[in-house]
């Protein structure tokens, strides 16, 4: 079951009208909830102090905060600055638990001038939910969601 990523993207872009980033993450990780099935939490985490990602606006469960670049998923992908796509979490030693219901987990990395701002993090109750697709989907909205928002 996947989505028309490319529509998709032309719809988040149309919701989009303004260019803050508090209003504009918030929308974009309303919008991937109600519109890529399957997933039980979606949301940002943001670098607001050096090598530490806080919680940042979320659709789902409330969540673990902060999360250290050192630990978990959304850490390698801080660290790494590349897209991690984890198709069963249980068995990535670090893994953060903050639901038991996830099973997989695609977090993408957000750069601005270098810099680490924050990750896109998505979880899904289904093993192996997120395929290459996915991946090239999701990082597509991010794109979007990028050059619609003033990021410092
Ligand atoms: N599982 C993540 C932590 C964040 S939550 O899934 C919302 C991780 O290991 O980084």
């Amino acid at each position: 079951m996947t989505p028309d990523y490319a529509l998709l993207a032309r719809q988040l872009e149309a919701l989009f009208d303004s260019r803050d980033w508090l209003t504009n993450s918030a929308q974009t990780c309303a919008f991937i909830m109600q519109e890529v099935p399957e997933l039980n939490w979606a949301g940002f985490y943001l670098q607001r102090e050096p090598e530490l990602l806080s919680l940042g606006p979320f659709q789902g469960k409330p969540a673990c905060n902060p999360i250290p670049f050192t630990k978990g998923v959304c850490g390698a992908a801080a660290r790494t600055q590349q897209t991690q796509r984890i198709d069963d979490v249980h068995a990535v030693a670090d893994h953060i638990a903050c639901d038991v219901a996830s099973r997989s987990e695609l977090v993408v990395p957000i750069m601005t001038r270098d810099r680490l701002w924050g990750v896109l993090d998505l979880d899904s109750p289904r093993h192996a939910r997120f395929d290459t697709t996915d991946q090239a989907g999701i990082e597509d909205l991010v794109a979007v969601f990028m050059a619609s928002t003033d990021l410092d």
